[in-house]
């Protein structure tokens, strides 16, 4: 009894201790600077320069993704954890490519909130939005970080009103820049007041330097800079932009970081923003409502399936966001949709396709189970106490294509791989019951085409023809409205292997006039609720 209680105490303690998130930004933002940066402060690097020379090495070691290579794009979520001023951090890493896809729902439903990477030059583009959308829909906290600030860029107060108008966050600067885009010198804590000034190191590889400078030593030495620093400061007091931590949890507020990931300018700050204010994992709501206690036993949902990470071993890779309990390698666990009992003797932690055994695992971790094929996207593992988390919600697709197998003698394997890739989520595959027998793939990102038709033709040896089909939007419906839907031109309602009914409009226009004329008919952009 005593052993059970103390051990449900340490899961506690250990499930405080973790700060799991992602980081969201436009392509060429930063993010991996920052992530490397964020490496090289918490002593996980010793000079910047590892991540790159990390991912290199991965491309050397391992050719699955031949895609990766040729693109110069990651494809592959990766899992990234470090300690850092006693916390465990867990960087769930996004696909970094240069398309949003589906896969990135998926990251988010297992983090607890994000870092969104500004571009101070640029502000919000397309990218950002779309991605700072799936945050709002799981409700995630996000910190703000304005990039580059170290080179020439725009007013930062323009950009505080370009987030406000364009995503409906409101900014809480915690620091504010001393010095202009291009000419940094360091940035006002306005949590005490003081200039923190920064002096680089050599090409930013070892942590810049920091000098606690106060204010009357400020005014004396950096002049107009300090001064026009403190004025804005000052109307930022008068409009009510401060930190709120309730806002920020309930992601209406961001809490707000300007810096320079590549001098290094302004990290420190935001890793110490992801320990201070982020939160900690939170007891996850069950699929009756019911919050699962971080104490109780083990449970975690499936949130990326990727198989073939390792052209060697052929193997399968379930990535589990562990929700309750303390985790251990070795130990069996329930899966959750047939009630069988599930190993975990093979338990990694992944970055990229380099693996190490993991043993111990606690909740916020993310573990990735090796030789897992059973398992899919969404299903939910538990040890003692039955449990199940809902479905991660997905959005409606944006792109169609259909798809026929190149060499007809060959349907044999591209179905097969049709199936698996369909299981992975690396596509959606919609079919038509009483029509075209050739399926239709659905993405929100021209991307997943490409990586469908690349491991297609790698992996099960099947090339497969891809045209555009003549859709331009999706909603979720159901057997009621598909009915009526079916007599409307230019829509057709196609279904999923699990059963969800898809309708097709081809053009938004159309959806538009379907949905004023017929508000009481079904039409989700939801295509799974989560
Ligand atoms: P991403 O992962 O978001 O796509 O961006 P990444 O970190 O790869 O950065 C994109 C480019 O922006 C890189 O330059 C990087 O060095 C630069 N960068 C990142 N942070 C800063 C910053 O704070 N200030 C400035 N001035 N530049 C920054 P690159 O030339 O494309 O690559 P590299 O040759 O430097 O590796």
């Amino acid at each position: 009894m005593s052993l059970a209680v103390t051990s449900e105490a340490a899961v506690s303690a250990e499930a405080a201790r973790r700060r799991t998130f992602a980081i969201i930004s436009h392509p060429d933002a930063g993010k991996t600077t920052l992530t490397e940066k964020f490496l090289l402060y918490a002593g996980a690097v010793a000079e910047a320069g590892a991540v790159k020379a990390r991912a290199g090495r991965r491309h050397a070691r391992s050719d699955w993704m031949a895609l990766e290579q040729e693109r110069g794009i990651s494809i592959t979520s990766t899992v990234l954890q470090f300690t850092y001023r006693d916390h465990v951090v867990n960087l769930l890493d996004t696909p970094g490519h240069r398309d949003f896809s589906e896969d990135t729902y998926r990251v988010l439903a297992a983090a607890d909130a994000a870092i969104m990477v500004l571009d101070v030059a640029k502000g919000i583009e397309a990218q950002t939005l779309k991605l700072f959308e799936v945050c709002r829909a799981r409700a995630l906290p996000v910190l703000t970080f304005l990039n580059k600030y170290d080179r020439p860029g725009r007013d930062p107060l323009s950009l505080l009103d370009e987030i406000e108008a364009q995503i409906g966050l409101r900014p809480t600067p915690v620091t504010w820049p001393v010095g202009v885009p291009g000419d940094f010198r360091g940035v006002i804590d306005r949590r005490h007041g003081g200039l923190v000034r920064y002096r680089r190191t050599a090409r930013g590889s070892t942590t810049a330097l920091e000098e606690l400078v106060d204010a009357a030593q400020a005014a004396a030495e950096e002049g107009d800079a300090w001064r026009r620093a403190l004025e804005t400061v000052d109307l930022l007091d008068e409009v009510g932009a401060e930190l709120d931590l309730d806002s920020f949890l309930a992601g209406e507020s961001t809490p707000l970081f300007v810096g320079s990931a590549l001098t290094n300018f302004g990290v420190r700050h935001l890793l110490d923003a992801v320990v201070e204010l982020a939160p900690a994992a939170q007891p996850r709501r069950d699929a009756t409502g019911s919050p699962r206690a971080l104490d109780a036993p083990f449970s975690g949902f499936v949130f990326k399936v990727q198989a073939n990470m390792d052209p060697a071993h052929r193997d399968h890779v379930a990535f589990v966001r562990v929700c309750s309990g303390r985790f251990v390698r070795g130990m069996t666990l329930v899966h959750g949709p047939t009630g069988r009992p599930f190993s975990t003797k093979y338990a990694a932690s992944v970055f990229g396709s380099e693996r190490e055994t993991i043993d111990v695992a606690y909740p916020g971790d993310a573990v990735g189970l090796v030789n897992a094929s059973g398992l899919q996207i969404g299903e939910t593992l538990y040890e003692a106490e039955p449990v199940a988390f809902p479905p991660i919600a997905t959005f409606a697709p944006e792109l169609f294509a259909s798809v026929r197998p190149r060499d007809t003698g060959r349907h044999k394997q591209f179905h097969r791989g049709l199936a698996q890739l369909e299981r992975e989520g690396v596509v959606q595959v919609l079919r038509d019951p009483d029509g075209d027998p050739a399926p239709v793939l659905a993405a929100v990102g021209a991307l997943q085409f490409e990586v469908f038709a690349h491991r297609l033709a790698d992996e099960f040896g099947a090339e497969a023809e891809l045209r555009p089909a003549p859709f331009k939007a999706a909603r979720r419906t159901d057997r009621q409205t598909s009915e009526h839907l079916r007599r409307v031109p230019g829509v057709k309602v196609l279904s999923r292997s699990d059963g969800v009914l898809l309708a097709l409009f081809d053009s938004p226009y159309r959806l538009q006039r379907v949905e004023q004329d017929h508000p009481e008919w079904c039409l989700d952009p939801v295509v799974q609720a989560g």
